[in-house]
């Protein structure tokens, strides 16, 4: 479904992912782990068309790099962006909404993700009148998951979903990922909780400054010591 060749970014002079190559099937939930400053972000951005980038991105039978990102959506890649990025004083409905904007004509296609949104987060539909800033971390990030859900993509990526959860509210929003991919959503996860993100992903790889050094099952990666001793045991 997605298959990046020899992907590269700089900013400026400087090389932040270079040599960047991985596929990643229909109906998978594949983790990119890195520690803060890997890459993460930069790879999502130059797969979402919002940096420039060098190689191949293919997606949807072509090659979308270089493509707008509101294109790219549309074809149905589309990102959760770190650090949740909600509009604070804007209702939990209207952040929402904001999702669907590609795909604003087809009311009852809205109409079907929402309710899909209020299904997986039931705690987000007592609140839906409420700004998004006055909710809990975890809420937000369900808002945050839920608004890229209304732009129903066949690819979701998600830039860091634990980033400041408690402990509890990681395991409900894994527990929401893996309900999301049991539904047929093909899911990317980028975390530096590696412990968290290969106890849902069925494969992994990882990004060290900017590039992949090592790709594999969950299972095998989580009894890696070159994992265990960048992630794990941090
Ligand atoms: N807009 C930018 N301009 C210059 N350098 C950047 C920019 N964004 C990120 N970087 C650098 O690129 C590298 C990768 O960053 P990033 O993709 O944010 O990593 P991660 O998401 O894994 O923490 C880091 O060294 C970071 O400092
Ligand atoms: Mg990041």
């Amino acid at each position: 479904m997605l298959e990046v060749r020899n992907l590269a970014v700089r900013y400026g002079e400087r090389s932040a992912l270079e040599d960047i190559a991985f596929a990643i099937g229909e109906g998978e939930l594949v983790a990119i782990l890195g520690a803060n400053g890997a890459g993460k972000t930069t790879l999502f951005a130059a797969l979402s068309g919002l940096v420039p980038s060098q190689g191949e991105i293919h997606f949807a039978g072509r090659d979308i790099r270089g493509l707008r990102t509101d294109r790219i959506i549309a074809l149905g890649l589309t990102q959760c962006p770190e650090g949740r990025k909600l509009f604070p004083a804007l209702s939990v409905e209207r952040n929402l909404q904001l999702g669907s904007y590609v795909r604003r004509a087809d009311r009852a296609g809205n109409e079907a993700a929402f309710e899909r949104v209020c299904r997986l987060f039931p705690d987000l539909r007592s609140r839906l009148r409420q700004a998004a800033g006055s909710l809990s971390g975890g809420q937000q990030q369900m808002v945050a998951i839920g608004r890229a859900l209304m732009a129903r993509p066949r690819l979701l990526l998600l830039d860091e979903p634990f980033l400041g959860l408690a402990p509890k509210v990681v395991g409900a929003t894994l527990a929401a990922i893996a309900e999301i991919n049991g539904e047929g959503t093909t899911v990317l996860l980028g975390e530096q909780n590696a412990h968290a993100a290969l106890s849902v992903a069925r494969r992994a790889y990882v990004l060290q400054n900017g590039r992949i050094v090592l790709e594999g099952p969950a299972t095998a990666l989580r009894e890696n010591e070159q994992v265990k001793r960048a992630f794990i045991g941090a």
